[in-house]
């Protein structure tokens, strides 16, 4: 069986096989292997959470999932495979959208979930270091009481992991106020693909002694090695937060509202969100936060959802609601209307329409999605166009493609670009590629601005990348897992 790798030869990975898992064995206590072989006898069933990904368009034919305990268990399961060639799959919370979490064929599965101990967390200076299976949301409890939040805040917070965050360099929610991961983490525990254990997992906040490789793994997808610890700032928690979902009558009014917004709240504006018309009543529809009243929503074509962070209520309170006074007295007013939450249950539920978009264009069908960097004034051309070009396929509908919507992160340039079928079909997906990634190209965007390219993308990288750095790309892989282990057939092709 042969598959081919990140090289220009094709390479060989071997399946597991009874005597591995024997090895496995060794390793691990008997409720850290999961295995369909003998002398396990789960079926491929048991075996179906780690091998589809969560919008169960991505599927792999693993029959096995290690879940090692400590970097140690880790490192001697990584040499194993090197030796005897076996592909590995990182699996954090396998939240990720590009099917980067679940193997190609029958690659090992490693799960982190039971790394999920606090190593050190030091109040005074916020450095947080954690292993890499700690679920988002749980170090955010953690640090809480310590008046910490973490850095990076998104959707899927209650299962994905920190390593996983790290792995992909998600961006999230936060990212306008506290820039990405390559700036917030301070360090990493890595295991190569020869198991050899990297350990970088300083706390310092300034070390310019030669390559930073720690950035080598952050937005690697797991395919130069797998992170087992993690050493991340986190700022203190802001004394007072507050959000408003603003109503736009067009498209057209978001920049220049960006620009009075930022303007005006400035070192307390902590997000700038977007969702369109049809992104909104699809989290209503699918019960994502509360529905704003009839009258709010009225003539709104898209919506922003604006966020402060500050250290004085009344100051911030005061800011926020002269904001709000000046647009709507405006001659010609940007927004037709603005709804302020008024407590901590309406500041969530204000967030859950924007956050919970992701949940809902699943439940109302099978998402195609495209999670692109393109100039800020061709959000809404992006949308249009892509549901214009479909239509004019004869696949626009309730019978291929339900609804076309954009949301996204206005703040960093990023378009949650949408496209909701009814079943996933050869002919909606030709019909898609490479039309949109022509259309990013020909802004000189990225094709994948926070979510990875995963399996999904290894094809489009040239959109995005010049030849020569993809061509460095591969130098890399191969210096780093030269038998092509780790993650195959994720990120490059
Ligand atoms: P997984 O899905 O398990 O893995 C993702 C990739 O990382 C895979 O390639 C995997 O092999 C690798 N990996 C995982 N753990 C490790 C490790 N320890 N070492 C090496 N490699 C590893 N993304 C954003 O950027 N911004 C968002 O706002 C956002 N919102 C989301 C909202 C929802 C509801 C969902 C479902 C997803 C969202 N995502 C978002 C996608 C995002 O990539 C993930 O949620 C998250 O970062 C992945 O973490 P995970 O632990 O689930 O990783
Ligand atoms: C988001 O911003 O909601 C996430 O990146 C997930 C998604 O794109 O649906
Ligand atoms: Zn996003």
């Amino acid at each position: 069986r042969s598959w081919r790798a990140h090289h220009s030869a094709p390479l060989q990975l071997n399946s597991v096989t009874e005597q591995d898992l024997a090895h496995f064995a060794k390793i691990l206590p008997p409720s850290a292997i999961l295995s369909t072989l003998p002398p396990s006898s789960l079926s491929s069933e048991d075996l179906d959470q780690y091998n589809s990904d969560w919008m169960r368009k991505y599927r792999g034919t693993s029959t096995t999932v290690l879940k090692p305990k400590t970097t140690e268990q880790v490192s001697e399961i990584v040499k194993w495979c090197n030796e005897r060639r076996i592909g590995i799959v990182p699996q954090g919370g396998n939240t990720g959208l590009v099917g980067g979490s679940v193997p190609i064929r029958d690659e090992v599965i490693l799960s982190l979930s039971n790394m999920s101990k606090v190593r050190s967390f030091d109040s005074v200076s916020g450095i947080l270091v954690a292993d890499a299976g700690c679920i988002l949301q749980s170090l955010t409890d953690y640090i809480a009481p310590h008046n910490h939040i973490m850095p990076i805040d998104l959707g899927a917070k209650g299962s994905c992991q920190i390593g996983g965050n790290v792995a992909t360099n998600a961006g999230g929610l936060r990212l306008l106020r506290y820039g990405s991961l390559h700036g917030t983490v301070l360090g990493l525990e890595v295991v190569l693909p020869d198991g050899t254990i990297l350990d970088q997992l300083t706390t310092l906040r300034k070390d310019n002694t030669g390559y930073d490789l720690k950035q080598l793994f952050i937005g690697a997808e797991g395919t130069l090695g797998i992170i087992t610890g993690v050493s991340i700032l986190t700022p203190p928690a802001p004394q007072a937060s507050n959000n408003v979902i603003l109503a736009l009558p067009s498209f057209k009014n978001v920049l220049p509202l960006y620009e009075i917004v930022k303007r005006q709240l400035s070192e307390i504006l902590s997000a700038f969100e977007y969702i369109d018309r049809a992104s909104y009543d699809l989290a209503v529809k699918h019960g994502q936060g509360r529905a704003l009243s009839d009258e709010d929503v009225e003539g709104a074509e898209c919506f922003v959802l604006v966020e402060t962070s500050g250290g004085r209520r009344e100051h911030d309170e005061e800011k926020l609601a002269d904001l709000l006074e000046s647009l709507l007295e405006a001659e010609e007013p940007l927004i037709n209307t603005g709804v302020l939450s008024q407590s901590p249950a309406q500041f969530s539920s204000l967030w859950a329409l924007r956050e919970g978009v992701t949940e809902a264009v699943s439940k109302e069908g099978k998402p195609y999605k495209y999670d692109i960097s393109v100039p800020l004034s061709s959000f809404q051309d992006v949308v249009d166009g892509t549901r214009e070009h479909l239509k004019s396929r004869g696949l626009l509908g309730d019978h291929a493609v339900k609804y076309v919507v954009g949301y996204g992160h206005v703040g960093d340039g990023n378009l949650h670009l949408n496209v909701v079928a009814k079943s996933y079909t050869p002919e909606i997906q030709a019909a898609l590629e490479p039309y949109v990634y022509e259309v990013v190209a020909s802004h000189r965007g990225s094709i994948s601005a926070e979510h990875g390219v995963g399996a999904m993308k290894t094809h489009a990288l040239h959109y995005s990348k010049s030849d020569v750095s993809i061509a460095w790309m591969k130098k890399i892989k191969e210096i780093f897992d030269p038998r092509g282990i780790m993650n195959p057939g994720k990120v490059l092709e």
